[in-house]
């Protein structure tokens, strides 16, 4: 019987990322190179990569790991889909710089670096995977192994704590109602389809914009869950968009105005958390949830 891994990496293998063809991928990579590739963090983008060793987990076509090689990093992609390495590698002497690809599933991915004696990372970008995965708990304890004391990981995932639990609502019906790729596709299209559309700012085929919806699957995952696994491990979260708790909402870019200050500081804390996760959960309107983690020493451990 296929796992989760299977099928997504199966599915994944059929989509060309983004739809693009080399020159354009060209293009758009050495665009994203210019502010990096961490959207709204600023702990990450005061750094200077240069030098430093950047890996990718589950690194697709590698539009998030190859503009870090233009940022001068050394970067070391993996992927379990051998068409989706097959990419990265051509988008890498696209826009020329070295960098290496490994296929193999994240489920193994701390053997493999033991195997190949690969170096330990900087940074590790995780973006957009970890919810395709067999195991997640498992691929967490994996990447703090892989991680220097005092690296970051930047985590994103559809968290189903967020947006009504919208994303994750549709694909569970439209993967559990089908039976194969397609059959998901054409379900989720003909259920969900005309409130999906309009999200399709790239102007992908059907084929690629509704399978990576509805015939991938996603795991719910929940924030609280997520930090949980981090926290039992060694890493710190420093940064969370959008943010978890008031510390976090008070930072947010713009501010927050005279009138939510003083209205904040006359409510209990423990309430005024809830009403941060509350006001994300009804009124956000992208389920993707960010961490920017850092890892700590929390005790003593043999490197
Ligand atoms: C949505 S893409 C994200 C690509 C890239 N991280 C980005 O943000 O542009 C998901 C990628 O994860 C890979 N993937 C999914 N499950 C995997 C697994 N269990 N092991 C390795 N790669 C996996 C797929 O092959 C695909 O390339």
């Amino acid at each position: 019987m296929k796992t989760i891994s299977d099928i997504n990496v199966e599915l994944f293998s059929g989509i060309p990322h983004a739809n693009l063809d080399v020159e354009k991928a060209a293009a758009y990579i050495s665009k994203i190179a210019e502010r990096l590739p961490f959207e709204k963090s600023t702990e990450l983008s005061k750094i200077d990569w240069h030098g430093k060793t950047v890996v990718e987990a589950g690194c697709g076509a590698g539009f998030k790991c190859l503009p870090m090689a233009l940022n001068g990093a050394n970067v070391i992609g993996i992927d379990g889909s051998k068409a989706q390495v097959g990419r990265a590698r051509e988008h890498a002497k696209a826009v020329g710089v070295d960098a290496e690809f490994h296929v193999s599933r994240l489920e193994n991915i701390l053997s493999m670096w033991q195997a190949k004696n690969l170096p330990k990372a900087d940074l590790i970008i995780c973006s957009a995977v970890i919810h395709h995965v067999s195991g997640w708990r498992t691929l967490v304890e994996q990447l703090n192994e892989i991680l220097k004391p005092g690296g970051w990981l930047y985590l994103t995932w559809c968290d189903w704590t967020l947006s009504l639990s919208g994303f994750n609502f549709k694909n569970q019906i439209a993967f559990k109602s089908g039976w194969n790729a397609g059959s998901r596709l054409a379900i989720g299209k003909a259920l969900f389809g005309w409130v999906d559309k309009g999200r399709n700012r790239m102007n992908l085929p059907d084929d690629s914009f509704y399978a990576d919806l509805y015939s991938a699957y996603y795991i719910p995952i929940s924030a609280g869950r997520m930090r949980k696994q981090l926290n039992a491990n060694d890493l710190e979260i420093c940064e969370s968009f959008p943010p978890m708790d008031v510390q976090g909402w008070l930072k947010k870019p713009g501010g927050v105005s005279e009138r939510n200050l003083k209205l904040v500081r006359q409510i209990p804390g423990w309430l005024t958390e809830r009403l941060v996760r509350w006001r994300y959960y009804f009124i956000t309107a992208h389920a993707p949830r960010i961490f920017v983690c850092k890892r700590i020493q929390k005790k003593p451990r043999v490197e």
